[in-house]
C-alpha cells in the first residue's frame, strides 16, 4: 500500500512538472532556458538552440501602442501580432498551434497576421487558414501577404504566384478572416465615435503593393495603424499618415545584424532587423516571426507581440 501511495506521488511529481515546462509563464520560462543556454555557451556550444527542446520557447513582447486622437472606448484594446508562419513542409501544423493557443491565452481584441503565412503551394493556403481560425479576438483577425504568399522562392512576379496569392486570400475569407490588401479596416468598438483605421499594404516584392490605394481617403489626424510585410521600404511611405508600421519579413536577421551579415546583406535590407524603431517621428515595430523556430541566437526566439492601444498625449 505504501509502494502504491510512493508509486502516484512520484506520478503526481512528474505530472506537475510536465505541467511546469508546459505552462506558458514567459518570466519562468526565460530563466531556466537562459540559464541552460549560458551553461552551454559557457563550454562553446552556442548553438544549444536549435535543440528540439527549445521549439517551445518564445518571446512574447508587450509594448504600449500610443496613438493621436485615439477615441476613449479604444485605449486599453489589446492586439497581438504575429507574423512568417511559413506553414509548409518544414515548418509543421504541431509546431504553429501551439502559438495560436498562446495568443488566444494573451486574449487579444483584435490579431494581426503581417504576411508570409504560407511557404508551401495551395493546400497549405486551406491549411494555414483552417488554423488561424482557431484564434479568439472580438474585433477579428486581420492578414497581410508577404512575398512567400507569392512565391515559394520569395522573389517573383508570376501569373502563378498572383493565383496562388488569390487562393489564399478566398481561403482566409472563407473562414471568416479578414483579408487586406492594399485596403483599410475600421476598428469600432460599440459607443466610440472615432474608429481606428488598419490598413493592409500588399508585398513588395511580387510589385503587388499600392500605397495610393491603401491609403485613399485617410488624414493624419486619425489613428492609423499601417500592416506592411517588408520594413526596408518605410522610410519610402513616409508621405502616407501612419502613425505605426508593423512589419515582419526579417525574422530578426539574426545574421545581418553581425560584422558578417553586414557586408553578406545589402544597405537597404540591414536598417530596420527586429525590435521598436522611431523613424521621423513615426513608430516602426519588427516582429521577428514565428517560424524555423530553431534560430542560433539568444536573442533571436520566434514573437508574439502584444500592444496595448494608448492615447498620445504628445501628440494632441
Ligand atoms: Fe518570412
Amino acid at each position: 500500500m505504501n509502494s502504491l501511495t510512493e508509486l502516484r506521488a512520484k506520478q503526481e511529481m512528474v505530472e506537475e512538472l510536465v505541467q511546469y515546462l508546459r505552462t506558458p509563464h514567459w518570466g519562468r520560462q526565460k530563466l531556466w532556458r537562459h540559464a541552460i543556454w549560458r551553461s552551454f555557451a559557457r563550454v562553446g556550444l552556442t548553438g544549444i538552440h536549435s535543440l528540439p527542446v527549445h521549439r517551445r520557447w518564445i518571446d512574447i513582447h508587450r509594448r504600449k501602442m500610443p496613438l493621436p486622437n485615439l477615441d476613449p472606448h479604444l485605449v486599453g484594446m489589446k492586439i497581438a501580432q504575429i507574423s512568417d508562419l511559413h506553414y509548409s513542409p518544414v515548418v509543421w501544423r504541431k509546431y504553429l498551434e501551439q502559438f495560436i493557443d498562446w495568443v488566444n491565452e494573451l486574449e487579444p481584441q483584435l490579431v494581426v497576421v503581417t504576411g508570409d503565412l504560407i511557404t508551401g503551394g495551395y493546400r497549405y493556403a486551406d491549411r494555414v487558414a483552417s488554423l488561424l481560425a482557431h484564434l479568439k479576438a472580438p474585433f477579428g483577425v486581420i492578414c497581410t501577404f508577404g512575398n512567400h504568399d507569392y512565391s515559394v522562392y520569395g522573389k517573383a512576379f508570376t501569373k502563378e504566384g498572383k493565383r496562388r496569392a488569390d487562393h489564399l486570400e478566398r481561403s482566409l475569407i472563407h473562414h471568416g478572416l479578414i483579408v487586406l490588401r492594399n485596403s483599410v479596416h475600421y476598428v469600432c468598438p460599440p459607443g466610440a465615435h472615432a474608429p481606428l483605421a488598419v490598413v493592409g499594404l500588399d508585398d513588395e516584392w511580387s510589385g503587388s503593393l499600392d500605397a495610393q490605394k491603401g491609403f485613399n481617403g485617410l488624414h493624419a489626424d486619425q489613428p492609423i495603424i499601417c500592416l506592411n510585410h517588408n520594413p526596408a521600404n518605410c522610410n519610402e511611405l513616409m508621405e502616407f499618415p501612419w502613425q505605426w508600421m508593423l512589419s515582419g519579413h526579417t525574422h530578426g536577421r539574426q545574421i545581418g545584424a553581425g560584422p558578417v551579415g553586414r557586408r553578406l546583406y545589402p544597405h537597404r535590407f540591414r536598417h530596420f532587423t527586429h525590435g521598436y524603431y522611431a523613424v521621423n517621428g513615426r513608430h516602426l515595430y519588427v516582429n521577428r516571426g514565428l517560424s524555423y523556430g530553431q534560430r542560433v541566437l539568444e536573442w533571436c526566439r520566434p514573437e508574439v507581440t502584444l500592444f496595448t492601444l494608448d492615447e498620445d498625449k504628445d501628440a494632441a
